[in-house]
């Protein structure tokens, strides 16, 4: 008998994972697990000093076991924190990219205020999540997918062609960050002479 599957789904706030998740585990058969609500349930989180709700990844970890343990069939599980999930457990990691413009528009739709946003922006433009990810799995179990403009049953296609073998989403090939520079820093590139070391 196969291995059961448990994909992790992953990315920076507004780039899909939710309705991929979705879309996803309603595809396959698989059940799904949202991490916030997780977190949120089994009460793992503490309150830092500015306010925010913060886990430790040890505690995640040990709290997806045991609810992943009580599951027997196909899993997705998905939250901002889904590619730090154990990586004996997890077969699959899906990180969902989004190019700047695109991650502006829906965050700003969301209300997102101004310092939030340009951490996010800056967050997707370093691919700080796939960086993550790749650290945690290896470049074998992480796929990398631009949800730019593909709405998520597209989306969705395009990895199960992945898992069939017919596609590569392989890490790496997605990079924001001269759309990135180019809206922030270009123009306030100062011009003429520039220091430097002999
Ligand atoms: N593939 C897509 N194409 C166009 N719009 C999308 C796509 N995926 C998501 N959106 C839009 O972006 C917004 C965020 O989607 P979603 O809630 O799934 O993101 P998320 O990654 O789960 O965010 P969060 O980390 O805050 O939970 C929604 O308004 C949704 O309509
Ligand atoms: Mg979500």
């Amino acid at each position: 008998m196969s291995r059961r599957l448990i994909i992790a789904v992953s990315g920076t706030p507004g780039t899909g994972k939710s309705l991929f998740a979705a879309e996803l585990a309603r595809k396959i058969g698989a059940e799904l697990v949202d991490l916030n609500t997780l977190i949120k349930e089994s009460g793992i989180y503490e309150v830092d000093e500015n306010g925010v709700r913060v886990v430790d990844p040890e505690d995640l970890r040990r709290e997806f076991s045991r609810v992943s343990k009580g599951i027997r069939g196909d899993l997705v599980v998905e939250g901002l924190l889904a590619h730090l999930l154990p990586t004996d457990e997890v077969t699959h990691v899906v990180v969902l990219r989004t190019a700047i413009e695109e991650l502006e528009r829906r965050l700003l739709a969301r209300g997102y205020p101004e310092r939030k946003l340009r951490e996010n922006l800056e967050a997707e433009a370093l691919g700080i999540i796939l960086c993550e990810a790749v650290q945690e799995h290896g470049e074998d179990k992480v796929h990398e997918i631009d949800t730019t403009s593909l709405d998520p049953p597209e989306a969705v296609e395009l990895f199960l062609s992945a898992l069939r073998g017919e596609v590569s989403l392989r890490p790496g090939k997605i990079d924001w960050l001269e759309e990135y520079c180019d809206k922030y820093f270009r123009s306030e590139t100062p011009r003429g002479g520039k220091k430097f070391n002999p």
